[in-house]
C-alpha cells in the first residue's frame, strides 16, 4: 500500500476501557509501554501522523490512570462497564452527534499501526464511497483473532470472532486489526442493532460489519502487507516480541542517521531519545525517556542514561546517569553515579566511584575517585581530592555545601554542610570541615602528627620479656 494525501479528513476513536486480563497486571494493558513510550501513545502517534483531527480515548479500568497518561492529547469518554468493543464505542455517540464524516477506530493495543496503512485505508475508504472498511492482514497463525469471512465473489461478508469460529472458517488465514473506518451515521446505526448474542457474551464492535452489509452498504476490506498491523499486544510475551521488533526499528533509524551501535543486540534506546552524529554506543547500553546525546560522544560501556541532556563530545563509560545534564567534552566514569539534578560544566570530569547528587560542577572541575557530592555547588577548576564526602545530611534535613573557583580539596576531607570553601582555598587531606574556610586560605582540620622516636624497637623488647609471640613471625 503506497502511503498517499487523504481526501476529507477524519476523527478516531480508541478503544483503551479494557483491563486486558491476558496481561495478568493490575495496571490496564494500554498504558504497559514499549520502548518507553505507553502502548495507546503509539497508536495515537499513528492517528495523529495521518492527519486525525480529533481523537477520542474510551477509558473504563482505572479510568483516571490511563486520562493521565493520554493527557491532552485526546478527549476521554467513560465506559463504566466493559460490555464489549461495540459498547465501547456506543459511549462515543453523543460527544460525535455533532460530526458528519469519517470515524477511524482502532483498538488501544494495536500497537503496530502504521501510519502508512492508515492512510492507505482511509484513502480507500473515502475513494470507493464505503460506509465501512476494515484494515485486514494476513497471519500463518490466525488463532486469537476475528477472520474476515469473504464470498467467493471475494466480498467481505463478516467477521467472525476467534471463539465463535466454525472450524471451517478457523481456517481463515485474513484477520481483522481492530482498525477501521466508518461514517459516522451509518457506524452508531448498526451499533443500535449489535447484541451479546456469542460465545463470551459481549457486544462485539464486528458484527456491524454483517449489519451493514445486510443493509445493503458497501464495506470494504484493505489488506495491509506488514502481518505485525493485525496483532494486539494480549500478553506480556507479546509485548516483548513488540518490544524487540520496535528496538529493531529505532537502532536501524539512529544507524542509518549516523550514530554507531557496536552491537546492536546488547543497545536499548527509547522511542523518544535524540542522538546526535557521530556518537558511538558501544555494548551493554540503556538510554532512555527523553534523554537527549550530542555529537561525538561515547556511550558505554555498560552505561544507563534516563532522561538526560549529553552534550557533544562527552564520554561516558559504566556509569548510571539519571535527569542530568552533562556538558561539551565532559568525561564520566568508569563506575560512577549522577542523580537527579546534577549539572556538570563543560570539561568536568567525575571519575571512578563518584556519586553526584542534585550539585551543579563548573567547568574543568575533577572529582576523580570515590567521592560524594550531594546537594553543592562546585565552582570553576575545582579539584576534589579522591574520598572526599559532602555531609549534606543530618539526619533530618539536606544542606548545601559551596566551592568556589579554583579550590583544591584534599583526599578525604569531610565538608559538613552548610558549609562554604572559598576562591583558591585549600582544604588539607583528612579534614572535616565544619566552618567556613575563607578565599586563599587553608582549612586544616584533623589531629596534628606526632612522630615517637624508637617506639617501635622499645615495644619489641618489652615483648619479649614477657614471653609474647606477636612480634616473632606468630598469629
Ligand atoms: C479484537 C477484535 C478482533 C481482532 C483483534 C485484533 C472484537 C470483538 N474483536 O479482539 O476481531 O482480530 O481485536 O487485535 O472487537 N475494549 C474496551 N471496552 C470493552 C472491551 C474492549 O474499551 O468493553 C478495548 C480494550 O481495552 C482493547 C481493545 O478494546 O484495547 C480490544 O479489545 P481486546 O479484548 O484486546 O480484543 P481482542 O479479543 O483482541
Ligand atoms: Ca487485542
Amino acid at each position: 500500500m503506497r502511503e498517499s494525501r487523504i481526501m476529507r479528513g477524519f476523527q478516531a476513536i480508541v478503544l483503551a476501557a479494557g483491563l486486558g486480563t491476558r496481561m495478568r497486571s493490575k495496571l490496564p494493558k494500554v498504558i504497559h509501554e514499549i520502548c518507553g513510550k505507553p502502548m495507546i501513545d503509539l497508536v495515537l502517534d499513528a492517528l495523529e501522523a495521518a492527519g486525525a483531527e480529533r481523537a477520542f480515548v474510551v477509558v473504563g479500568h482505572l479510568a483516571e490512570l490511563v486520562e493521565s497518561v493520554v493527557g491532552s492529547r485526546a478527549q476521554c469518554v467513560l465506559q463504566a462497564e466493559q460490555k464489549g468493543t461495540g459498547h465501547a464505542v456506543m459511549q462515543v455517540r453523543d460527544v460525535l452527534s455533532g460530526y458528519d464524516g469519517t470515524v477511524v477506530v482502532a483498538a488501544g493495543d494495536a500497537a503496530y499501526l502504521r501510519e502508512s496503512d492508515l492512510r492507505a485505508l482511509v484513502n480507500h475508504h473515502q475513494k470507493t464511497d464505503a460506509r465501512a472498511t476494515v484494515l485486514t492482514a494476513i497471519l500463518e497463525d490466525p488463532s486469537g483473532y476475528g477472520r474476515v469471512a469473504r464470498e467467493a465473489s471475494g466480498r467481505i461478508r463478516r467477521i467472525v470472532e476467534d471463539e465463535d469460529c466454525s472450524p471451517e472458517e478457523a481456517l481463515i488465514c485474513e484477520v481483522n486489526s481492530s482498525v477501521y473506518c466508518f461514517e459516522r451515521r451509518d457506524l452508531f446505526d448498526a451499533l443500535s442493532r449489535i447484541t451479546p448474542d456469542n460465545v463470551q457474551g459481549e457486544y462485539y464492535l464486528t458484527d456491524v460489519i454483517e449489519i451493514m452489509i445486510q443493509d445493503g452498504l458497501r464495506v470494504e476490506a484493505v489488506i495491509s502487507e506488514d502481518p505485525l498491523t493485525a496483532q494486539g499486544i494480549n500478553t506480556r510475551v507479546q509485548l516483548a516480541e513488540a518490544e524487540k521488533v520496535f528496538r529493531d526499528r529505532i537502532r536501524e533509524h539512529l544507524m542509518l542517521s549516523g550514530v554507531t551501535i557496536v552491537d546492536p543486540q546488547t543497545t536499548f534506546v527509547d522511542f523518544d531519545v535524540v542522538i546526535g552524529q557521530d556518537t558511538k554506543i558501544l555494548p551493554f547500553s540503556i538510554i532512555q525517556g527523553k534523554t537527549i546525546i550530542g555529537k561525538n560522544c561515547t556511550i558505554g560501556p555498560f552505561t544507563r542514561i534516563i532522561d538526560s541532556k549529553v552534550s557533544s563530545g562527552a564520554t561516558i563509560s559504566n556509569a548510571v546517569v539519571t535527569e542530568a545534564e552533562v556538558g561539551e567534552d565532559v568525561c564520566i566514569g568508569p563506575y560512577a553515579y549522577l542523580r537527579s539534578g546534577t549539572v556538570l560544566a563543560e570539561r568536568a570530569k567525575v571519575g571512578t566511584f563518584v556519586e553526584v547528587k542534585k550539585s551543579t560542577v563548573g567547568k574543568g572541575s575533577k572529582v576523580s575517585h570515590q567521592a560524594y557530592v550531594g546537594d553543592a555547588t562546585v565552582g570553576e577548576g575545582v579539584n576534589i581530592g579522591a574520598g572526599t564526602i559532602t555531609c549534606n545530611y543530618d539526619g533530618h534535613s539536606k544542606h548545601p555545601t559551596i566551592i568556589s573557583d579554583g579550590a583544591f580539596v584534599g583526599s578525604n576531607a569531610n565538608l559538613v554542610a552548610p558549609v562554604k570553601i572559598g576562591k583558591r582555598a585549600y582544604v588539607a587531606a583528612g579534614s572535616t570541615i565544619t566552618q567556613d574556610v575563607p578565599d586563599g586560605a587553608l582549612g586544616i582540620a584533623r589531629g596534628r602528627q606526632k612522630n615517637i622516636d624508637g617506639w617501635a624497637e622499645k615495644r619489641f623488647k618489652e615483648r619479649r620479656k614477657s614471653g609474647s609471640q606477636e612480634d616473632s613471625g606468630g598469629t
